[in-house]
């Protein structure tokens, strides 16, 4: 970590790869916002939805988010949902939440030989709708590691929490931390606090990089869509549109006065 040996734990952890085990210890993730499931889920499973996600982009029924650097939207396709299902995913995931384990989102992120651009440092939490306490869990599709742009964490800036605002973190931020590229294999989960700061490199290796990511939350959470273990309680979503929760948000701000200068520039 940085000079000011900001949470001590984190040197010892990264310096004996303690991260990387195939039992997530609760401890280390708490301490540095990460852990590696390794070999989390055997080949078979793996291919099942690799394939599958493939054999959908070739067909042209699966396409990258447009204005998005690396996401594919898969909700559509009821195959991927099977995922929750999956014993040893729930048999992970019950060791969160008191085993009240929901999920607001799936999707999957990839880099490949066109598609090799980095991904700026931020945090997660400012995109989410909800409480902080938040997870992503990274299955690894492919092999994915810092030669074809695998994800980069800054272990314990999860402990900072939300940064009050969204966006790219700034290099004169960041490199006061230390960084680390989690080397994963096919089968592997990286579990990833949804505070932690991340980015990605340029896929030097220009091979595919494949996450299928799965969010998960407290089951109670009002934007639960999926339950993976234990029961649903509390308030539900239906309250109110996302999208329309606020009548002058600082995105809807941006997007008027984008109106404006276009319609000034128009004017000219
Ligand atoms: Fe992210």
């Amino acid at each position: 970590m940085n000079n000011s040996k900001f949470f001590k734990q984190t040197n010892t952890y990264l310096k004996k790869n303690l991260y990387y085990n195939k039992k997530l210890d609760h401890k280390i993730l708490d301490d540095l916002g990460f852990f590696v499931i390794k070999d989390a889920f055997d080949q078979k499973i793996v291919e099942k939805y690799r394939s599958k996600f493939l054999k959908e982009i070739s067909k042209n029924k699966l396409q990258k988010t447009k204005n998005h650097l690396v996401e594919f939207k898969i909700e559509k396709f009821h195959f991927f949902k099977k995922i929750y299902k999956e014993l040893k995913l729930k048999k992970i995931v019950k060791g969160f939440f008191n085993g009240n384990v929901g999920s607001d989102f799936y999707r999957i992120v990839k880099k490949d030989k066109n598609n090799t651009k980095p991904v700026f440092c931020h945090q997660d939490v400012g995109y989410q709708l909800g409480s902080f306490d938040r997870y992503s869990l990274f299955i690894s599709l492919t092999k994915n590691n810092n030669l074809n742009g695998g994800l980069i964490v800054y272990p314990s800036t999860h402990k900072f929490g939300y940064l009050g605002d969204v966006g790219q973190i700034s290099k004169n931020t960041t490199k006061k931390f230390t960084k680390t590229c989690p080397n994963l294999e096919c089968g592997d989960i990286l579990v990833m606090h949804s505070s932690l700061w991340h980015e990605s490199e340029i896929n030097l290796a220009k091979s595919d990089r494949i996450y299928f990511e799965i969010h998960i939350q407290k089951s109670s959470e009002p934007s639960t869509k999926f339950i993976i273990c234990g029961k649903k309680r509390g308030l539900q979503s239906n309250f109110f549109d996302k999208k329309k929760i606020f009548s002058n948000s600082r995105i809807q701000r941006i997007i008027s006065l984008k109106k404006q200068i276009k319609t000034m520039k128009g004017a000219e």
